[in-house]
């Protein structure tokens, strides 16, 4: 799975980006005397806009697979209930959690989710982000969740991040209806309509003891699939129930947590070609143990995906923060590391122009890191480890 000879590309290379495309990548002499002979090292005549990079480091643009962008509302005083001993679960039963975030996001003008997503975007994009996946899930009502996805729907059309929305309609139950009118809800009305308007490229349901069942989230997954709606799913978050293995069986693209997923689960994921998409973010704020089997899933040669989960208990927008958590703690390969937070979740998006790749012929999304190490990538956790983020050929 790692090569490591043929991962690290050989010093004194130049990369030429003509309208957004990587147009050759070849010795760095040659390209300036072709397309900049008079350059002193600070300025030229050349129509090419040169970035010296002194022999740093250039690897692809990031590709962040599972956010929760958009929403209102603050949770910090949940911290001191985690120290005090209660788990996510009984924050949750006791108003805290998703459902308290939902009573501040039903507040907010579909302007307001722009902003806020925008925002939030151009944060991301400075840590190297070039495509983000963006769910709802913060509405639990029609009204709300279509307005979530609008406003994603809007950011992927203005903005030069690449993004992506998925319907998380099933993200918890809200408190004004039953659980079961919930559900009917969600199949009978919210996602006629989120399909209907074509604002969301997949579903996601929140499998959890606690949560969704996976009775009802494979009823969820499997009118969605009528609707023509993939899947991508939070499963084996706290607890293994198989969400996993009900992943691979339902042909989601990926399934995201997996932090408790057992063996066979992650076999079956692999042979159905569904990503395991781990969230270190989440263990690391909510204090649990950092314990992900990254060495089981490299010697196995099951792919794996890093994302950040950025949430209002994880406010984290960098995954080069996210791999520096898997390098210092599990002892994860920042060269792995990087596979997991570019070609391997761009392999989930289902767009040709996102490959998270360096390559001619491809859209030139690259990150200048600070260091001529690759591996200098993730290892800045308090600081931008890129001095430049280039994305479809802008200086952003
Ligand atoms: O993936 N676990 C479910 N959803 C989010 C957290 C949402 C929240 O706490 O607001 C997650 O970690
Ligand atoms: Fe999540």
């Amino acid at each position: 799975m790692l090569d490591r000879e043929s991962n690290v590309a050989p010093s004194g290379l130049g990369i030429l980006i003509e309208n957004g495309n990587i147009q050759s990548i070849t010795d760095s002499q040659s390209l300036q005397s072709e397309y900049a002979p008079d350059w002193d090292g600070h300025e030229s005549s050349s129509k090419f806009n040169i970035v010296d990079v002194n022999g740093c480091a250039i690897i692809p643009g990031l590709i962040d697979s599972h956010t929760h962008l958009i929403w209102a509302g603050d949770r910090s005083s949940e911290m001191r209930l985690r120290q005090s001993g209660m788990t996510y679960r009984e924050i949750s039963q006791i108003g805290g959690g998703i459902r308290r975030t939902v009573s501040s996001t039903r507040l907010m003008t579909t302007e307001n989710m722009i902003t806020t997503g925008m925002s939030r975007i151009n944060e991301a994009s400075k840590y190297g982000t070039c495509a983000m996946e963006v769910k709802s899930g913060y509405g639990l009502n029609t009204d709300t969740e279509l307005k979530l996805l609008e406003a994603a729907s809007f950011l992927s059309k203005n903005s030069e991040v690449s993004i992506y929305p998925t319907w998380l309609g099933a993200h918890d139950f809200p408190h004004e209806i039953d659980r079961s009118q919930y559900i009917d809800d969600i199949l009978t009305e919210q996602l006629p309509k989120v399909a209907e308007q074509g604002i969301a490229k997949w579903c996601d349901v929140f499998c959890e003891d606690g949560w969704y069942s996976n009775e009802e989230t494979e009823s969820i997954v499997s009118h969605a699939k009528e609707f023509g709606l993939d899947s991508r799913l939070h499963v084996d978050e706290f607890v293994d129930s198989d969400g996993l293995a009900l992943a691979a069986e339902l042909g989601s693209v990926s399934a995201d947590h997996v932090a408790k997923s057992n063996p066979n689960s992650r076999q079956k994921a692999s042979d159905a070609g569904t990503m395991q998409t781990f969230l270190p973010g989440t263990p690391y704020v909510l204090g649990h143990s950092l314990d992900l089997p990254f060495s089981e899933c490299i010697e196995n040669d099951w792919a794996f995906s890093l994302a950040t989960d950025f949430n209002p208990n994880c406010r984290i927008l960098s995954l080069p923060l996210v791999a520096n958590i898997c390098c210092t703690r599990m002892g994860l390969d920042p060269l792995a590391a990087l596979i997991a937070s570019t070609i391997n979740p761009a392999t989930t998006l289902g767009d040709q122009n996102i490959s998270g790749r360096i390559v001619e012929g491809e859209s030139a999304n690259l990150n200048i890191v600070w260091s001529t190490d690759i591996d200098g990538w993730c290892q800045t956790p308090g600081e931008n480890p890129f001095s430049h983020n280039i994305i479809s050929g802008n200086i952003v």
